[in-house]
């Protein structure tokens, strides 16, 4: 079925899962940022070095802005608060790829000290709700550099399907990456939400 999505579509903030609450960002989110974005792990798999405090400050202004869409290339960003701790534990977004074709690609950094407890596919899976109901998109993918192992277990948790494996396709950080490509469509994703375990209350 053909659709649009909507201009200037943005969540009803707050989404609520689980464990978590997503919510736009904030000044009040800079450590929490930065001891992410600073973390030469945290970022092994991104395009970007660890940032300096002036570059997570440049970052944050960029996130705080960015909580709707209104033109292709936007980036919808969420912070992710672990509601036990009041912790702001990750940071989780959809870049509106393509108005026609009605798709974004889905992206994610969490904390190491919170990692591995489900939290990235939980918040995921708050914004592909999303996404696919009341932004009527009909198809988000996900991409990866193929070493990052959490990341590609993420989508395949998210029910996405690994489409292509792009063979040293980038230049990035001084070496050849290659690149995993994951997809799921709006009618994969409503016929799979009824047996998924956490979803958005
Ligand atoms: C990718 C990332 C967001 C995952 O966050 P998370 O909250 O730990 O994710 P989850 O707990 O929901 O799931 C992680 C899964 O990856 C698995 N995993 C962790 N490290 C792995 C590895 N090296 N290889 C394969 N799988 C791995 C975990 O076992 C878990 O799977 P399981 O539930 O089947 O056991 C986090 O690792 C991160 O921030 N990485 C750095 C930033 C990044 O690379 N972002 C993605 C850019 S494309």
């Amino acid at each position: 079925m053909q659709g649009r999505v909507a201009w200037n579509v943005s969540p009803d903030w707050p989404l609520e899962t689980d464990r978590l609450t997503l919510r736009p960002f904030t000044a009040a989110d800079f450590e929490a940022i930065h001891a992410m974005r600073s973390d030469p792990d945290v970022v092994r798999y991104l395009y970007q070095e660890p940032l300096s405090p002036e570059e997570t400050r440049e970052l944050l202004t960029r996130r705080i802005a960015a909580t709707s869409w209104t033109r292709e290339g936007d980036w919808l960003g969420a912070a992710v608060v672990e509601r036990a701790s009041g912790l702001t534990v990750g940071d989780v977004g959809l870049c509106w790829v393509s108005e026609r074709d009605r798709t974004a690609e889905i992206g994610f950094t969490f904390d190491p000290r919170h990692q591995g407890k489900g939290l990235a596919t939980e918040a995921g899976r708050a914004l592909l709700d999303w996404a696919f109901t009341a932004a009527g998109l009909h198809r988000v993918i996900g991409r990866t550099e193929a070493r990052n192992g959490a990341s590609a277990r993420v989508l395949e948790k998210l029910g996405m399907r690994r489409e292509a494996h792009l063979v040293e396709n980038e230049w990035v950080k001084g070496e050849w990456q290659s690149e995993l490509v994951y997809a799921v469509l709006e009618r994969e994703w409503a016929q799979s939400r009824d047996s998924a375990s956490q979803g958005v209350r």
